[in-house]
């Protein structure tokens, strides 16, 4: 990976600014059975877009599903509300000679023309596109011709609000992680919690107003954290909960409030054992607020009580 300068300061934020997370890929080692439970729990359809791609799409949430390493996250997805916006941050991009990676044959057929990868240091695929709403391409069809393949869903009449906001990841170069996404990628920094040597533990960073849209958390490895949905408010995050009770999915944490980004929020875990959150009250930041530092600590982590503690 090829990167000549950094992102111009000061930083300009309609470059990436208003970009959301839309989609997150998992990889599993039974990727039909992972939709299906994906199904259960959100209530949208499941797709079948090659012969072993399955989609758990929702209106704002969307979820892709493959055979391969069990419980990782190869592939995240922003969506730029505008095709110009996408354009002009691709044509950036270009400029600072970041390498570009077009995308496997059923993203394209997802997502249209407007469509490219970059590789982040822990090399995990960041796809850049435009939202849905916002393009004209036809629903996806298999490379072969064969119709979309919709499966039997327990959805609901209404499904449940769920916007698909933020992605964290695990990794063993919080530093590297942290230039590359806001230096390189131009997410702005919100908050970072560090070691009383000054090491970096974990960074937050935002691509729109929401305090943060991405964040890498220091561990032992290399992998996917969790991913969070927000809700639009606290009753919400009891109806998932009794959704969650329902279904028989114990909540693995929470309910709680994080300090960085004071969210409330619970956790359940999927079958990998990949945890999911349950958000609302995300902090909302103007988009030149400075980023504000933490002490690596429980609190940080939940002003109410006990912490997952990554390192
Ligand atoms: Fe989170």
């Amino acid at each position: 990976m090829t990167m000549l300068s950094p992102f111009p300061a000061p930083f300009a934020p309609t470059l990436l600014w208003n970009a959301r997370l839309l989609m997150i890929e998992r990889a599993t080692d039974d990727a039909k059975a992972c939709a299906q439970w994906y199904s259960q729990l959100l209530g949208d359809p499941v797709i079948r877009l090659a012969p072993d791609v399955w989609q758990v799409r929702g209106t704002d949430r969307w979820m892709l599903f493959r055979t391969g390493a069990k419980k990782t996250v190869p592939l995240i997805a922003f969506a730029f509300q505008t095709h110009d916006q996408w354009a002009s941050y691709r044509t950036h991009l270009k400029l600072i000679e970041l390498a570009l990676h077009p995308v496997a044959p059923e993203l394209q057929a997802l997502f249209g023309e407007a469509t490219f990868a970059v590789r982040d240091p822990d090399n995990r695929t960041v796809l850049f596109c435009v939202a849905p709403s916002a393009t004209e391409s036809t629903a996806p069809s298999l490379p072969d011709g064969d119709p979309l393949t919709i499966t039997g869903t327990s959805a609901p009449a209404e499904p449940r609000t769920a916007r698909m906001q933020h992605f964290v990841c695990a990794s063993m170069q919080t530093d590297a992680m942290l230039e590359f996404y806001r230096d390189v990628l131009g997410f702005m920094e919100s908050d970072r919690v560090v070691d009383t040597d000054g090491d970096l533990s974990s960074a937050f960073v935002r691509s729109d107003a929401e305090h943060h849209s991405f964040a890498v958390f220091r561990a032992p490895h290399t992998g996917p954290d969790h991913q969070a949905y927000e809700l639009p408010n606290w009753n919400a995050i009891r109806d998932w909960a009794d959704h969650c009770g329902d279904l028989e999915i114990p909540l693995w944490w929470g309910p709680g409030r994080h300090g960085v980004g004071n969210n409330l929020f619970f956790m359940i875990e999927d079958p990998d054992g990949y945890k999911v959150e349950f958000s609302t009250e995300l902090e909302i930041m103007t988009p030149d607020q400075a980023y504000r530092e933490w002490p690596h600590g429980p609190r940080a982590l939940n002003l109410w009580g006990n912490a997952w503690m990554r390192s």
